[in-house]
């Protein structure tokens, strides 16, 4: 299971890269205005530094929601690095768009899906992955997890190499639950990441062996 960081703030993207276990990072317009990134230069420079951070995929998404400007801004932000993975929102034109990215080996993310329809849409336009919103869905009282089943057997029905990129994933369990259902990648924030790590067990067990071992000596 991949892990990429859903966030625009460098240092955090730093920690998580120190910590070993990221493989990509995924933005998006909210995350780069929540950082006070503004304006086309400094957004794709902003683009450029992640990348330089990170060593796996990051995403960068189109504002068009046209086909032409889409093809248009998407072309520009895949020059921009060889990591960059242009993200797409789930609409008719961005079908399109995929369609065209795909056929020139550029590599996508189709966002904002919350239907198993809609992921099997992107998968058929030969999207490099599918960013279903499970945070959204429970947001909405619908379980954002059971999205994720549907479209892992969906998927596997017909081999679609279309890679499962769980997102608007919130907490911890959001990222166990979804390796148990089989999600080729996770996007969340940091917090929840380094939630894995936490067990009160660890932490007494710790204490204990090392009070013991200072016993010993
Ligand atoms: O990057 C898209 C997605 O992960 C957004 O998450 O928490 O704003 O629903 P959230």
């Amino acid at each position: 299971m991949k892990f990429f960081i859903d966030t625009a703030n460098l240092e955090q993207i730093r920690e998580a890269q120190l910590l070993g276990v990221l493989d990509g990072v995924t933005t998006n317009p909210s995350l780069m205005a929540k950082e006070g990134i503004t304006g086309e230069k400094n957004i794709n420079k902003h683009y450029v530094d992640i990348c330089n951070i990170v060593d796996g995929d990051v995403s960068a998404e189109v504002i068009s929601v046209d086909f032409d400007g889409m093809i248009k801004e998407g072309n520009a932000l895949a020059a921009l690095h060889p990591q960059i993975v242009v993200k797409i929102p789930m609409i008719e034109d961005g079908i399109k768009a995929l369609k065209y990215f795909s056929d020139k080996g550029i590599k996508t993310n189709c966002t904002l899906v919350f239907s198993s329809g809609q992921a099997l849409l992107a998968a058929k336009a030969g999207a490099t992955y599918v960013s279903p919103f499970i945070g959204r869905l429970d947001d909405n009282s619908t379980d954002g997890l059971d999205l994720i089943e549907d479209i892992r057997l969906v998927y596997d029905n017909y081999a679609f190499h279309t890679e499962i990129l769980a997102a608007s994933v919130r907490h911890t369990m959001h990222i166990v639950n979804c390796a148990k259902i089989g999600a080729d990648v996770m996007t969340g924030p940091l917090s929840a990441i380094k939630g894995l790590l936490n067990h009160p067990l660890t932490d007494i067990g710790l204490a204990k062996f090392l009070s013991d071992h200072k016993k010993g000596n």
